[in-house]
């Protein structure tokens, strides 16, 4: 158990939860979610959303940085992930590689996006390094949309994220 809360979350400004935004979104309660129940007009918009509710589940009592993370895969299905600390730092998990293990340890494997929020007001929050080489894991050219709690953002691809990236090559 973290040091702050007896839940282990971190205080989330009540200003920066999915929960609160104008177009309130049902809570998620299963693993996975369906583009057609969830994505509006906007479907960037609504996975950034989706990414504010994720975040509002973070475990991060040592940083006090919580994230959020939706990622898209081709056939419409939604997965989230926050943040999760541990007391041993290294054994930390990013948002992004929470949602990324979650749908590919449900047999998805082809991502069209990742949304990634945190409270950060003035700047869009960036994947870490190694979130990039996981998100490269799966394709080069799919989209990362990185967030401020107001709903703007920045629109990349992975291999904007990592040029020069390192793939394996595997000798015969
Ligand atoms: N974090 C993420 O979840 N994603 C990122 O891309 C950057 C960092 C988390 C890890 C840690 O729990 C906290 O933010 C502070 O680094």
């Amino acid at each position: 158990m973290g040091p702050e809360k007896d839940d282990g979350r971190c205080e989330v400004p009540t200003e920066s939860r999915g929960c609160e935004l104008k177009h309130k979104m049902s809570s998620l309660v299963h693993t996975e979610t369906s583009l057609s129940d969830k994505m509006t007009d906007s479907w960037e918009l609504d996975l950034i959303k989706l990414s504010q509710e994720a975040m509002g589940k973070a475990y991060c009592p040592y940083s006090k940085f919580p994230v959020g993370a939706a990622l898209l895969t081709t056939d419409g299905k939604v997965f989230t992930g926050c943040n999760v600390e541990n007391a041993c730092s290294n054994l930390g998990l990013c948002a992004e590689r929470v949602a990324v293990n979650k749908a590919v340890s449900e047999g998805y494997r082809n991502f069209k996006a990742i949304a990634v929020c945190s409270e950060v007001v003035d700047t869009y929050i960036t994947p870490c390094g190694g979130c990039r080489q996981v998100l490269l894991e799966f394709g080069q050219t799919w989209i990362v949309l990185m967030s401020k709690p107001d709903l703007s953002y920045e629109k990349r691809t992975v291999v904007d994220l990592i040029p020069m990236p390192f793939v394996l090559k595997i000798r015969d």
